[in-house]
């Protein structure tokens, strides 16, 4: 039973090179990847993405961030793909990560608990809204693809 994850390497990410390395460890690990494309994210994209952390203290931080350069968006897909995919990226922390996940994604890129690298849909609920919000009927009006 094949289940769909949204996965973003983050602007940190594709700045650094680390996307084929992300990639390749993404097909090791048996996903395949069903959708891909690289866009910018502009403001209002990173308040309606990340609508529940609005009101978080790092929010502006997080638009910030986010908004620096294109990110790649992909849906992964395998057997429980939103639980492995979260495993494979390792805690949200990237100092953490690079402590007890050593083999981690967000271990291998990642710089802290901000700049983490990658991100994943943390269920089933968020992995349909997070796919339809960038591969959805309406996704061209929402976001910009970057060539
Ligand atoms: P992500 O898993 O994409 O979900 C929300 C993002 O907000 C997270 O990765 C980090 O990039 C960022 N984030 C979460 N918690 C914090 C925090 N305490 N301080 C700064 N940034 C955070």
């Amino acid at each position: 039973n094949k289940e769909r994850t949204l996965a973003i390497v983050k602007p940190d990410g594709l700045l650094g090179n680390y996307t084929d390395d992300i990639k390749k460890t993404i097909i090791e690990y048996g996903f395949s990847i069903a959708e891909e494309k690289l866009v910018q994210l502009d403001e209002d994209n990173v308040r309606r993405f990340y609508a529940e952390h609005s009101s978080k203290s790092f929010f502006s931080n997080l638009v910030t961030y986010m908004t620096s350069g294109p990110v790649l968006v992909m849906v992964l897909e395998k057997e429980s793909a939103i639980a492995d995919w979260r495993a494979l990226m390792g805690p949200t922390d990237a100092n953490k990560a690079k402590a007890t996940h050593p083999h981690s994604i967000r271990a291998m890129c990642g710089r802290d608990m901000e700049k983490n690298c990658v991100h994943g849909s943390d269920s089933p609920k968020s992995a349909q809204r997070e796919i339809s919000f960038f591969f959805g009927e309406v996704s061209t009006d929402k976001v910009t693809e970057h060539d």
